[in-house]
């Protein structure tokens, strides 16, 4: 088996005082070495749980990437996983035992609540798991608890915070607490930054994983749309929502992706990309040989000379050049401006359509709720100001998407506008110059890849003059997620950019 991507070079040990922890490291933790810990006797499941939740009992209080925990439930999960260990002579599932946070806007049967971070939503029970939930726990992962967001994913209205919500607070940035975790997976981000679990699960509209993966300096992956189910996922728009991973995430991918009766279309349409025998085969060092890749150079890499960002972003093409990478420099994507204003773009209505037509759908399947409708929770924020901080942030997407009704001509128009914009914009540069990726700092072609669908992997670049991270972003067509897992891992294996926060500052 190919050595798992190491995307947490984790941590001081914090609060590692208990028996547990002595024998294994929970720094530069990641699957494999867990499962090395586990078949050696150094570690089980249960021990692992408690770790984490000694961790997050440690670190959150000043972090905010936790909203909710399910102890028992993990532990009793954990010994289930050990015990199947101990009893099993065949090979345990790909997941087995290990801790995971799932962002709060995934429903999972028991007593975790998925509230998008509102206080309208607390009391809301699922019928069932969601799609990539029951994925999970079929692959052997244990539920850990559930990681703070933007409320609504951002879409709550213009000028928000990001990473902030009424039930989980502010999230803070690991490295420098002044500056934004970027939103909306923030408490996945964090988390995964800080070894608060293995595996934090967020989802992206746009930008919602490769912003904070950037900001937080972790591996983001971002699936093609429809790879992932989204039943019973808070989602903004059933075009681009994906759920996605921001640690050993090609494990996790390989873990949750496929066909879901309950998102049937998209899954169904997308199963088709699924490679034979997973994606664990694409973690190959040598992958950027011979790989073609653009680089957006006039959109997006427009950093000060002399800067840190223009220095790092040079060398790391040196090093991947070195490598064997055939680097197409120069390349700009028409209409980018277009592309990169939501309104223009036809996006924002789309979004707002969608938005308002998935959560009312979410809202109906719901076991019970005090909560049905897009227009109850408008009612319930208007009720409830204080507690909300309604008066200082108002709520007016929530209410222009209320406004809308269904996919119209408007919409469709914004749609075929939206699709007009991908096959002239990234598709045509895609094909004209034979790419394998599109290259782009951080999260800044979050728009570009997610008016189409496209996956990208986001992998730490570098820290800027005042300690904050950034990523460098591989992109691609759909389905092309075995490149850039080979891509993204041949280039963190070359670079090993990823250095833990410090985190003196929250543990003090
Ligand atoms: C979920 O919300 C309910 C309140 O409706 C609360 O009693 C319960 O403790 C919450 N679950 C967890 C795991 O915190």
């Amino acid at each position: 088996m190919p050595p798992s991507l190491r995307f947490l070079l984790l941590l001081l040990v914090a609060g590692s005082g208990g028996a547990t922890a002595a024998a294994f490291e929970l720094e530069e933790a990641t699957i494999d070495s867990i499962h090395r810990a586990f078949a050696a006797g150094e570690l089980t499941s249960r021990g692992l749980v408690e770790l984490y939740l000694r961790r997050i009992a440690s670190l959150n209080p000043a972090l905010h990437a936790v909203i909710e925990l399910d102890p028992d439930g993990a532990l009793a999960a954990a010994d289930r996983a050990d015990a199947a260990a101990r009893s099993s002579s065949s090979a345990l599932p790909p997941l087995h035992g290990i801790p995971v946070l799932l962002k709060d806007n995934i429903a999972a049967a028991g007593p975790l609540n998925a509230t998008v971070g509102s206080l309208a939503m607390v009391g809301s029970r699922p019928a069932g798991d969601a799609g990539v939930v029951e994925r999970l726990r079929s692959a052997g992962a244990v539920l850990l608890g559930t990681a703070s967001l933007s409320e609504w994913c951002n879409f709550r209205g213009p000028g928000i915070p990001a990473g902030w919500s009424p039930r989980g607070g502010q999230g803070k940035n690991p490295y420098v607490p002044s500056a934004t975790p970027c939103s909306s997976s923030s408490g996945s981000a964090i988390a995964a930054a800080t070894n608060m679990a293995a595996v934090t699960i967020g989802t992206e509209t746009d930008g919602s994983i490769m912003c904070p993966s950037s900001f937080n300096s972790v591996v983001g992956i971002k699936p093609t749309v429809g790879l992932t189910s989204r039943a019973g996922v808070i989602i903004i728009s059933p075009r681009m929502d994906t759920v996605g991973t921001v640690s050993d995430a090609v494990h996790v991918l390989e873990a949750i992706v496929g066909y879901d009766a309950r998102d049937a279309e998209a899954t169904r349409m997308a199963s088709q990309y699924i490679p034979e025998g997973g994606y664990r085969q694409f973690l190959n060092i040598d992958g950027l040989r011979a790989k073609r890749l653009g680089i957006l150079r006039k959109d997006f890499f427009w950093f000060p000379s002399g800067s840190v960002q223009q220095k790092v972003f040079s060398e790391h093409f040196n090093i991947m050049s070195k490598i064997g990478a055939v680097l197409v420099d120069n390349l700009e994507i028409p209409s980018m401006d277009v592309i990169n204003d939501a309104v223009q773009s036809g996006e924002r209505a789309l979004m707002l359509a969608e938005f308002k037509l998935s959560l009312n759908y979410y809202l109906s399947e719901l076991a019970t709720s005090p909560v049905r409708s897009l227009s109850d929770i408008i009612d319930f924020n208007n009720k409830h100001r204080i507690e909300e901080r309604m008066a200082e942030f108002g709520q007016d997407y929530l209410i222009q998407s209320e406004a809308t009704n269904g996919i119209g001509p408007n919409e469709k128009h914004a749609i075929a506008r939206l699709n007009k914009l991908c096959k002239r914009g990234i598709e045509k540069v895609m094909q004209d110059n034979k790419l394998d990726a599109i290259v782009a700092p951080g999260a800044s072609a979050h728009s570009l890849l997610a008016i189409g669908g496209y996956p990208a992997i986001t992998v730490p670049a570098g820290y800027a003059s005042n300690g904050v991270p950034f990523a460098i972003c591989f992109g691609g067509l759909k389905g092309s997620e075995p490149k850039l897992i080979e891509i993204a891992y041949s280039f963190e294996q070359a670079t090993k950019v990823r250095k833990p926060p410090s985190l003196q500052h929250s543990i003090i």
